[in-house]
């Protein structure tokens, strides 16, 4: 029980610490610039938006893949495995956003389970693909905690002033 704890804390923080990060980071600095550069897909629609930006993308890697330090220091995870989730949760949130684009949905307009589990999804299956085994239960726990944690700490961050929308 406690070891499948410490797997769950252990794979969520950098995944949720990445995710998290851009938001603070956009409100930061000045200037983000967007990953898709302003262009748009072949629908008319942008890429991926003004949402998603480089600044955004990189802190997110390089602040999940930090906090991998301090879950080395608990023996909970290696620094490398949390790079791995980081990585994995910029691609997911990015493909994210170019899926909503797709399906017509504006910058920063709600995408229920989208918004909150496409980031995880995307870090479990790239960790998977470079480690390996996952076991079904860690995911499915993570799964089902993700969205309310994800919908609660938005929440705040919009009571606080950091985000412009509350979900
Ligand atoms: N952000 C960023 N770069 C990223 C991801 C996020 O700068 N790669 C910042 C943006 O300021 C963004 C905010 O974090 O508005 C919140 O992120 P998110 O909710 O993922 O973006 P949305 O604005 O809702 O855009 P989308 O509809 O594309 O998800
Ligand atoms: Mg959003």
């Amino acid at each position: 029980m406690e070891s499948l704890v410490n797997r769950i804390v252990a794979l969520a923080t950098p995944c949720y610490v990445a995710n998290a990060t851009p938001v603070v980071v956009a409100k930061v600095v000045k200037r983000t610039h967007p990953i898709d550069g302003g262009s748009c897909f072949l629908d008319g629609r942008r890429i991926l938006g003004d949402g998603k930006s480089i600044e955004g993308f990189v802190s997110g890697i390089m602040s999940g893949t930090a906090i991998g330090f301090a879950l080395k220091q608990g023996g909970l995870l290696s620094v490398q495995e949390a790079f791995v989730l980081s990585l994995g949760t910029m691609l997911g949130d990015t493909l994210g956003s170019f899926v909503k684009r797709r399906l017509g949905i504006e910058r920063g307009d709600p995408a229920p389970l989208l918004d909150q589990l496409t980031f995880l999804l995307v870090a479990l299956l790239l960790y998977q693909l470079v480690y390996g085994w996952l076991d079904a239960l860690t995911v499915v726990i993570l799964v089902i905690v993700t969205p309310p944690i994800h919908l609660v700490t938005n929440y705040l961050a919009y009571k606080i002033g950091l985000k412009s929308k509350p979900w």
